[in-house]
């Protein structure tokens, strides 16, 4: 095993000429180039390391170890020559380890994103893409509807005061009109919350927000306290529609209920006004349709009568206007309220009211 000749002094190799001196750095530059070579195909990165810190480590890499041992101790005369060549071996040294350490890390960098890449052939994920809900889609539809005849869309709260859901619709306390809209009470703070029954309560808070006309028509939940069965939950949806002009007749009423029947269930259905109760409107009505199965022959569906039942309304009550600042002599309007789960039932043929809360997908395929 030969030694290092950089850990001996230059006097100790017999180097005593300035040619020697040359040689001897040329040497060392050889052997350094040598094992750079073998290094550029490297990418061992602990390798790498252990031959930077060999060469440029500052407490025995051979840079320091030829500034210690040939430049420090030189005799006078060759002490230039020995400076110089270090000079120039440092610079060669530093220059080809930078150039080494971009080439290599370009090829990290390389491999590194051929790892990544993405590989446009292999199958993707497939995600399945969900469809509108069929209550979504009634309710869209119904919608349209009335949005194509002038009503905009407002929507409220589904946890309301007394106040709202039933005295400001002329439903004072004890009134019998409230045995079938039992509801769930929330206690509280401020007391004497409950979730709405209906979405009448909308009819209020807009007229006492806004002054006539109105033209509105509230979509949202409702909650009643039922007993579950095939057409009955604690839950269901609702369509709040609202009129109130200067000039709105009975016959606009009759009109509107028409044209909405039409557009909803195909233009062969007709339309029937069957007087009703409700505090809020006077005169009140049960709008019917001639059965959508039969045509109005009667079958099991409409139970041989011909006719559906499809939604409540009336002309509004005055006694309502005195609740919300409005004149009841010069004003009148419409109002009705339909069960969109009912609706999409009927239209539907789904006999099964739970079917549409339980979003079985075998269920909801039915209806893309
Ligand atoms: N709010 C009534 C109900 O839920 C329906 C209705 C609304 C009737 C508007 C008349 C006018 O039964």
């Amino acid at each position: 095993m030969t030694t290092d000749p950089t850990t001996q002094m230059l006097a100790q190799l017999g180097d005593t000429t300035p040619e020697k001196v040359t040689a001897r750095f040329a040497e060392v530059r050889a052997r350094f180039d040598r094992q750079a070579a073998e290094h550029s195909a490297k990418k061992d990165a602990e390798e790498w390391k252990a031959f930077v810190i060999a060469w440029t480590g500052r407490k025995s890499g051979v840079l320091t170890n030829v500034g210690d041992n040939w430049l420090k101790p030189a005799a006078k005369e060759l002490k230039p020559v020995v400076g110089q060549e270090l000079n120039k071996l440092k610079a060669h040294v530093e220059a080809t380890l930078e150039e080494k350490r971009k080439e290599i890390e370009a090829a990290a960098e390389e491999a590194a994103a051929a790892r990544d890449q993405i590989d446009l052939s292999l199958p993707g994920v497939e995600r399945a893409i969900g469809t509108r809900h069929l209550i979504r889609q009634t309710f869209d539809e119904l919608l349209r509807i009335f949005l194509s005849i002038g009503f905009s869309v407002v929507e409220g709260p589904e946890i309301e005061t007394p106040y709202y859901n039933f005295e400001a619709l002329n439903i004072p306390e004890h009134h019998p009109a409230r045995d079938n809209m039992d509801t769930f009470y929330i206690e509280g703070a401020r007391g004497g919350h409950l979730l709405r029954t209906h979405t009448s309560p909308m009819q209020i808070r807009t007229m006492e927000k806004q002054a006539p006309p109105v033209r509105i028509v509230v979509p949202g939940k409702v909650y009643r306290r039922d007993n579950p069965d095939s057409t009955h939950g604690y839950m269901f949806h609702q369509i709040e529609g609202l009129a109130v002009d200067t000039d709105i007749t009975f016959c606009d009423f009759k009109g509107t209920v028409e044209y909405f029947v039409r557009e909803f269930l195909g233009p062969k259905a007709k339309t029937r006004l069957r007087p009703s109760y409700f505090p809020f409107t006077e005169p009140s009505a049960e709008v019917d349709a001639t059965c959508h199965v039969c045509g109005g022959t009667g079958c099991r569906v409409c139970k041989f009568s011909g006719w559906i039942e499809l939604f409540g309304a009336g002309m509004v009550n005055p006694a309502v206007y005195g609740f919300v600042k409005y004149d009841p002599e010069k004003l009148s309007g419409f109002a009705f309220g339909m069960g969109v789960d009912r609706l999409a039932m009927m239209k539907y043929g789904i006999t099964e009211l739970p079917l549409l809360f339980q979003n079985d997908v075998r269920f909801l395929r039915q209806f893309p």
